[in-house]
């Protein structure tokens, strides 16, 4: 049988590491894709899978994973999961280059890794791409201006693409995600640990790395005529993006 084989960007932690993990796990052979090389190489030495340092937020690097990743084989499946938020800054008092910043990463960086890779997996007869966009792809939420826009992006590729790519072999999946705590997500948006640790502060059981890995690789195993066009999941704490029920500490 042929053992199938997957890029995953945004490797290097949280969702994307964990979607190596479980997807060598479950026989894949795995390209990791980010711009660590350090996180990755550990990564790589834990799991078995190989990895490419990349920035999908530059043209030319994208196109050395890719030359780097066909050279090695067929291509079954791409992750598009690298992303990330900007801070929690109102309309009013948007940055640009935040905007900017985001849109780089969520929105062109999964588009660049999208056509790069796109003929090899239509090619191999079973293909799948999966982005990771966010409820924050199907929803705003004040202070969250930015993100929302780019993660409407992320959902706005996945959309088209399905449409685009009919009759051809290549499933387009969206993982729409809503809280989930990862370690360097929200320190990343937030700028510190300690307002990363007030996001989750009394929620029971946020959404980890791992339930995300376990729903992309959930549909990825699924017999290939099973399209799972769009997967929202959440906590069992969070009903909507404004109602999450936080204990007091009473
Ligand atoms: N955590 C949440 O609450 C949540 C909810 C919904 C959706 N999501 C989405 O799920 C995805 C993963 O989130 P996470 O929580 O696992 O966050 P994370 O731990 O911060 O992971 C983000 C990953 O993206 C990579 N990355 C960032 N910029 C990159 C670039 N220019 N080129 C290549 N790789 C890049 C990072 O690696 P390097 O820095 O090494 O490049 C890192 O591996 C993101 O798209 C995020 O927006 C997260």
């Amino acid at each position: 049988m042929t053992t199938l084989r997957a890029v995953v960007t945004g490797a290097s932690s949280g969702i994307g590491a964990a979607t190596v993990r479980q997807l060598r796990e479950a026989g894949w052979d795995v390209v990791a894709v980010a711009r660590r090389a350090e996180k990755l190489r550990a990564l790589a030495e834990e799991t078995g899978a190989s990895y490419v340092v990349t920035d999908v937020t530059d043209d030319e690097s994208v196109a050395a994973m890719a030359a780097e990743v066909l050279s090695g084989g067929p291509v079954h499946a791409l992750v598009a999961n690298a992303g990330g938020a900007i801070g929690t800054d109102t309309i009013a008092e948007a940055k640009v280059d935040d905007w900017r910043a985001m849109y780089e990463v969520n929105v062109l960086g999964v588009l660049r890794c999208v056509t790069a890779l796109l003929p090899a997996l239509e090619e191999s007869g079973r293909g799948d791409i999966v982005v990771l966009s966010s409820t924050a792809g199907h929803i705003a939420y004040e202070g969250g201006g930015g993100y929302v826009a780019a993660k409407h992006g992320s959902h706005t590729i996945a959309a088209t693409l399905r449409l685009e790519l009919a009759g051809k072999p290549v499933r387009v999946i969206e993982i729409a995600p809503g809280m989930v705590r990862t370690e360097e997500f929200s320190r990343k948006r937030l700028g510190s640990q300690d307002a990363a640790d007030k996001v989750y502060e009394g929620v029971e059981h946020p959404l980890t790395a791992e339930d995300c890995a376990d729903a992309i690789t959930w549909t990825l195993t699924r017999p290939h005529h099973f399209n799972v066009d769009l997967m929202v999941i959440r906590p069992l704490a969070q009903a909507a993006q404004h109602k999450v029920a936080r204990n007091q500490g009473l």
